[in-house]
């Protein structure tokens, strides 16, 4: 039995991605982060939404991932479930939040499907995850993978550079993809490694793979929400196609908002409430009143 959502889409599971694969068929995902936006992603169709922790940046003005909360995490992951009806909606692990113990993994994984309506959960890293990933399965929770350019991983890497160029850096990428395949993920997110290489770990494994700066052989592709409308006030790297420019859009109506105000120009009498007719009058006769007794 297939779950139909109100406007008779069906809902898109873990086996719909699957499938998706099977047939060759693109799987889409963006970012979202808040009720307004996620709203409009799941209404345009698209198949999988991420809160991703790249919020630390474009919601909350960190420099980097690293300082994002579980309690941030949760915060945003429930305004978007009150908006996703349709796609397939997975929440990232902020950075520590899986690195201490496997119970506060457990604990911590468990808090986004429970209390935040996650249907997956992501975490970075490759074969040394793999242990965890099946942990996870067991206790219910379904894991999307992260390999390639893992910005948890920022100083260790040392900068946000392309990974996977050599041919040692290679056979760990494919020993990467393969472990967490074979260790249950349901969709893998190749980030920032050479197009080849993405191609190979696609046509290796079993998962989905979900690329970004992984060239156009993955299964599914994502960007981030903020980079493609330009709201990210930062120059974009060289995978990110822009298909709106809300900065300026929202730029130009603050704008004109502030003029109006100081022109007088907003509210018009149209744009207000007035009085019933009759507490109108009323009023008239009481204020010529005053200001008969004030003469
Ligand atoms: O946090 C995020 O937005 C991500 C995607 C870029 C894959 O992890």
């Amino acid at each position: 039995m297939s779950i139909t959502t109100g406007d008779f889409r069906s809902k898109i599971t873990s086996s719909t991605l699957l499938d998706k694969k099977s047939r060759h068929e693109p799987i889409t995902c963006l970012t979202a982060y808040d009720y307004s936006t996620a709203r409009l992603v799941d209404e345009a169709g698209i198949d999988m939404v991420l809160v991703g922790d790249s919020l630390a940046q474009t919601m909350l003005g960190y420099e980097n991932t690293l300082p994002v909360t579980m309690g941030e995490m949760l915060h945003h992951t429930r305004a978007v479930r009150r908006a996703v009806k349709h796609a397939f909606l997975v929440a990232d692990m902020p950075y520590a939040s899986y690195h201490v113990s496997l119970k506060e993994t457990l604990r911590n994984a468990a808090r986004f499907m429970k209390e935040a309506g996650a249907e997956a959960v992501k975490i970075e890293g490759g074969e040394n995850r793999a242990a965890l990933i099946q942990r996870l399965g067991d206790a219910e929770i379904p894991v999307v993978g992260h390999i390639g350019l893992t910005p948890q991983s920022v100083h260790r890497m040392g900068g946000y550079k392309v990974q996977g160029k050599s041919m040692r850096d290679i056979e760990q990428l494919m020993r990467d993809a393969t472990a967490l395949d074979h260790a249950g993920v349901v969709a893998l997110v190749l980030e920032g490694i050479p197009r080849e290489v993405a191609a190979m770990i696609t046509s290796e494994i079993e998962a989905p793979t979900i690329g970004i700066g992984a060239g156009p052989d993955c299964d599914g592709q994502v960007l981030v929400f903020h980079d493609i409308l330009n709201l990210t006030f930062t120059p974009p790297a060289k995978f990110v196609r822009r298909y709106g420019d809300a900065a300026e859009l929202i730029t130009n109506a603050v704008k004109n908002f502030r003029d109006d105000v100081k022109t007088h120009n907003y509210p018009s009498d149209a744009e207000s409430y007035h009085l019933p007719k009759e507490a109108q009058a009323t009023l008239e006769i009481v204020n010529s009143r005053k200001h008969a007794v004030r003469k």
